[in-house]
């Protein structure tokens, strides 16, 4: 539950402001799990955001914008659609404004926390700024983390995106005709909901039958079919994508493509799970940004479309070629080569062999194919994480989340 003082929607570009002087403070009280958090915001901030508003109106709503993806698909839209766009994200672990930091300027951008688990919150946000479209990236995405505990993916992923779904519509169903008719409901799922694949099987198409083994993917198929559900009986405009494993900048280190730069950089171990011939198919975080735009511009409703690479790599090639380029980038400094740091660890539970995308259909129907071939994909990737070390460190320095604790939790009114 959650006590919503609905001035708080307008809060905006939290990332890098300082309370105004004298502070006037609006309070947002949330309940996240069993813990309440409380957010503080200047007044001013609320102001300025709340006047924002208005020139808000026909934009995009995007949930999770803060996130690795989500990251990258609003800095790609902002580049190159004149549509605003408002940022739902709640801000978890994986979530960095400081990733959005280049748009603190743009009033065509707007960052909105909150919860999409939280019904009224999410209402107040679609009636505020009354999008005509919403892409909801917004999820529990780490499969080590699902294992691990189930519960925030079961919550978010699933009983978040019901909330949503059943929002969205309502306000959907309020709508013109017009308006109505041109909405749309793009819904960010992944490959992992199809299970694992032989190594001579097919690739995964539109068709293939659900068989998810991870929780995370659980709970991704859950939404995939909460999502084709409100197409089926409310004939609500949705689209549903399902894409493979993404690589580029922005990504949280615990993920093996920033987990090896950064270790290999470090000259810490290289943990690579079982005997590292996995397969996933890779796709370089933009060409997947693009795909949703095509996606939300001239995908069939109702419809799903795979999105892939066509670049499957054993996760051992992988790593070694990360540690290839680390020692291109930064010389050998008489310790050895990278890859002799590889170190094989225990399996993951339930680890999928293989995944691999048939991507025909949006390439046929909508034209999108990828562009960026992976070993160039993996180059800019690793020049990226050497270059932005600052990101880095305030990442897994915890650094970040220190500062939206300073900004939100540790301005309580004595
Ligand atoms: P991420 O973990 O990097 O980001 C998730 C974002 O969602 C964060 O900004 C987080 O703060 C936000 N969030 C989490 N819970 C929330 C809540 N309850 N309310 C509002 N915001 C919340 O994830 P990602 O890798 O960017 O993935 C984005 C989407 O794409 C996910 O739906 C994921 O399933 C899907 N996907 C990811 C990949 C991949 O390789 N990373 C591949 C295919 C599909
Ligand atoms: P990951 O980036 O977690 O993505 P996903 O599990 O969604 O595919 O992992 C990619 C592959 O790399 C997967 O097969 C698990 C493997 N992996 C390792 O071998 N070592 C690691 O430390 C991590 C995090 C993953």
């Amino acid at each position: 539950m959650c006590v919503l003082d609905l001035r708080c929607i307008g809060i905006s570009r939290l990332a890098s402001r300082k309370p105004a002087s004298p502070p006037v403070f609006l309070q947002c009280l949330h309940e996240h799990k069993t813990k309440k958090v409380t957010l503080l915001h200047p007044i001013s901030e609320f102001e300025k955001a709340h006047s924002k508003a208005e020139s808000m109106s026909n934009s995009i709503l995007v949930t999770g914008g803060a996130g690795f993806i989500g990251s990258n698909f609003v800095l790609q839209w902002i580049e190159n659609v004149a549509t605003p766009l408002v940022n739902l994200d709640l801000l978890t672990y994986a979530g960095n404004p400081a990733n959005l930091a280049t748009l603190e300027d743009d009033s065509r951008y707007r960052l909105v926390r909150g919860d999409i688990c939280d019904a009224e919150f999410v209402a107040a946000v679609l009636r505020d700024n009354r999008p005509r479209a919403i892409v909801h990236f917004a999820a529990e995405s780490h499969v080590d983390r699902s294992i691990a505990d189930p519960s925030d993916f079961i919550r978010t992923n699933v009983l978040g995106t019901f909330t949503l779904l059943e929002q969205a519509k309502l306000y959907w169903s309020g709508m013109d005709e017009a308006a109505r008719r041109a909405f749309r409901f793009l819904h960010v799922s992944t490959d992992e909901v199809y299970g694992s694949l032989g190594w001579d099987e097919a690739a995964f198409s539109e068709s293939t039958a659900y068989a998810p083994n991870s929780p995370y993917a659980a709970s991704k198929a859950a939404s995939d079919h909460l999502v084709r559900a409100y197409f089926h009986t409310y004939g609500f405009p949705v689209l549903t994508t399902n894409c493979s494993n993404n690589y580029g900048p922005f990504q949280f280190p615990e993920k093996l493509v920033p987990l090896i730069i950064l270790n290999a950089l470090e000259r810490k171990p290289l943990p690579v799970y079982g005997d590292g011939s996995n397969v996933r198919d890779w796709l370089f975080v933009e060409d997947h940004c693009l795909a949703i735009r095509t996606v939300l511009e001239r995908g069939r409703v109702g419809e799903t479309y795979n999105i892939g690479g066509n670049s499957e790599r054993k996760n051992l090639e992988v790593v070694t070629s990360i540690c290839n380029l680390v020692d291109e980038f930064c010389p050998d400094d008489g310790s050895g080569p990278r890859k002799d740091l590889i170190k094989f660890v225990a399996d993951r539970p339930g680890h999928d062999r293989r995944y691999a995308i048939d991507a025909a259909k949006i390439s046929q129907e909508l034209g999108w194919r990828p562009s960026v071939e992976f070993e160039s994909g993996l180059r800019k990737t690793v020049a990226w994480y050497l270059e932005h070390r600052s990101w880095v460190q305030n990442v897994r320095s915890g650094a970040y989340m220190d500062w939206i604790r300073q900004n939100y939790e540790e301005r309580v009114q004595p």
